[in-house]
């Protein structure tokens, strides 16, 4: 028997150390996947996540005017990029637990389970890979400031669970797809094969983490006979502070169930119609 999943994440929200945050995560992830194939429903059970999760002492958090600007043309200034990227994945783990636990009283699929279980162990590999290139820089997570305004999307959307699909898989992951291809380029012309490596694992397998995101947010408007792209741009504009910003990845966002008439008139842009 396993612990109910609503506990297990808040195991993992309550764990401060990044390291052992992630080794606890993909521990969780095993067992999970392990029952799941003796019983179709392990208990979800039902917990009370902290508003904010237990985070290290270090990175210092910063606001985003004041994390100071990266050139990556310098071993600095990519060293600096992997470390915004390791903050990120950590923040990710914590959110793919966080909306387990924190919705655990809305009946749902088994499924929905199965893939924000799946969602926050490929986070936890993410992190430990961008980890290993950041030591292979002589560098750490901690090392430098970090983003203080990751969390605010969970907050906002602490009492609205189609809110929080909207706003995290579908808005700021989908991000993550525009911007990782340019980030990978950086990485190639520098000649880091370890971190093209990673960032490539990081960008196949975000793509589905958004398509989790739209799965279920369709489901939740079918539930509740809601149009999705009405429902969709009304949550976004409510919790989510700014326009999206063009270039998108069309391609990938469509891979992942996200046509364009969801996120193009959220932009101050007019689209290229080709
Ligand atoms: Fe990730
Ligand atoms: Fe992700």
């Amino acid at each position: 028997m396993i612990k109910p999943l609503a506990e297990m994440a808040c195991d993992v929200l309550q764990t401060a150390d990044a390291v052992a945050k992630t080794q606890l995560s993909r521990r969780y992830a095993a067992d999970w996947f392990a029952a799941r194939q003796d019983d179709a429903r392990p208990d979800i059970g039902r917990a009370d996540p902290p508003l904010r999760p237990a985070r290290p002492d270090k990175p210092e958090l910063l606001s985003p005017r004041d994390v100071p600007r990266r050139r990556p043309g310098t071993p600095e200034g990519r060293a600096a990029i992997l470390h915004a990227v390791a903050h990120i994945e950590l923040n990710a783990v914590d959110l793919h637990w966080d909306i387990i636990a924190r919705f655990s009283d809305v009946p749902m699929p088994i499924g929905f389970f199965d893939d924000w279980v799946k969602a926050a162990d490929e986070e936890s590999k993410h992190f430990g890979l961008v980890s290993d290139c950041l030591a292979r820089l002589g560098s750490h997570y901690g090392a430098l400031p970090a983003h203080a305004g990751m969390w605010r999307a969970a907050e906002d959307t602490a009492q609205d669970f189609m809110g929080r699909l909207a706003v995290v898989p579908m808005v700021l992951e989908a991000r993550g797809l525009d911007v990782t291809p340019g980030m990978i380029d950086i990485f190639r012309k520098a000649k880091d094969d370890q971190a093209v490596a990673a960032l490539e694992v990081i960008y196949s397998e975000e793509v589905h983490h958004v398509a989790y995101g739209s799965k279920w947010f369709h489901f939740l408007c079918g539930r509740h006979d809601k149009d999705p792209k009405e429902i969709f741009h009304d949550l976004v504009r409510r919790y989510f502070h700014g326009p999206l910003k063009p270039p998108f990845n069309e391609e990938k966002r469509a891979e992942a169930g996200l046509p364009p008439d969801f996120y193009w008139p959220l932009s101050d842009e007019v689209p290229l119609r080709k």
